[in-house]
């Protein structure tokens, strides 16, 4: 994809791995929230759908995080199916590993695989379906770690996966430009592995057609994540959002208040109602495909 040439990957990837450990304990702070039917939630399911989980399959989610959405495929798979929840980071994986201590899975077989997905050497044909909520948007080599992860699907297996849209689509992005504007940074290069860096789904699209799968199906869906205030969700910003966070993070303290005074004052200003309640609207685009027969 040509995304290696100026980025030094060694250090990204340290880089990332230490963003989403100091992120993994706001992610359990941050659960109930997030995970509601009109939130990620929905998105789950859409994926576990569109990728034709049932009974007996076995199943990799990449990028698993805290299980998502891994451990609802795993109430699929039942009875006799296997999943597997993959992911960078161990302290993410520390809180699916506690949702699967309290799950109801008996008779399905759950593991938890600590591992980079873009070093993943999987037995081929092993796998009936590989899902993943917003995490292929953080390789580095989208494309090839894809192809990789088709050899280890049984012919007509399935990919479904979600990416986060277009920042200007993403209500927990609207604080971007506050940010950027106050600490005097250049927008990010849009070629970069991030959050947003599959948000053109005509993008999204051709990268999974680059890696080989066929019968690509795409489409669009809202999450919405209900906040008490406006200070709630800046809390919740600064505790989920590691690339965010750590524009801002060692600043001058007098900078840092000014910026998320701002964020609060002014970026989930559209968004909130009334009753002083915030509804974020955060669009998601989902691709679902088939290895060849
Ligand atoms: C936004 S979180 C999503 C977690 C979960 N899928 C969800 O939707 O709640 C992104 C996750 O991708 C993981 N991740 C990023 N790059 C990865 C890679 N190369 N291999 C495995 N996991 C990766 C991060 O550690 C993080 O847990």
């Amino acid at each position: 994809m040509g995304r290696t040439d100026t980025l030094d990957v060694e250090s990204f990837k340290q880089n990332l791995e230490q963003e989403w450990r100091q992120a993994a304990p706001g992610w359990r702070t941050w659960y109930d929230t997030m995970e509601t039917e009109p939130g990620s939630r929905g998105l789950s399911r859409t994926l576990i759908d569109r990728a034709g989980i049932g009974a007996g399959d076995a199943v990799l989610d990449v990028g698993a995080g805290y299980g998502e959405p891994g451990l609802g495929a795993a109430e699929a798979v039942a009875p006799d199916g296997r999943v597997v929840l993959q992911d960078l980071s161990a302290e993410m994986l520390a809180f699916a590993a506690d949702r699967l201590e309290h799950a109801d899975l008996a008779d399905v077989d759950v593991a938890i695989l600590q591992r980079d997905a873009e070093d993943l050497d999987l037995p081929d044909f092993s796998f009936d379906a590989v899902i993943s909520r917003a995490a292929i948007m953080y390789f580095v080599d989208v494309a090839g770690t894809l192809a990789r992860l088709r050899t280890g699907l049984k012919p007509g297996g399935r990919l479904a996966a979600s990416v986060w849209a277009a920042p200007d689509e993403v209500g927990f992005a609207s604080p971007l430009p506050i940010i950027l504007h106050e600490l005097r940074l250049p927008p990010p290069p849009q070629d970069r592995p991030g959050p947003f860096a599959l948000g053109d789904r005509e993008r999204l699209a051709e990268v999974v057609a680059d890696a080989g799968f066929v019968d690509l199906r795409t489409g669009s869906q809202t999450a919405v994540w209900e906040f008490d205030s406006r200070e709630a969700c800046t809390r919740f910003l600064r505790d989920v959002a590691p690339p965010v966070t750590a524009l801002v993070a060692g600043q001058p303290d007098e900078l840092a208040q000014r910026v998320w005074q701002r964020v609060t004052d002014e970026a989930w200003e559209p968004f909130t109602g009334p009753d002083g309640r915030v509804r974020l609207p955060n669009l998601a685009h989902w691709i679902s495909a088939e290895t060849p027969r």
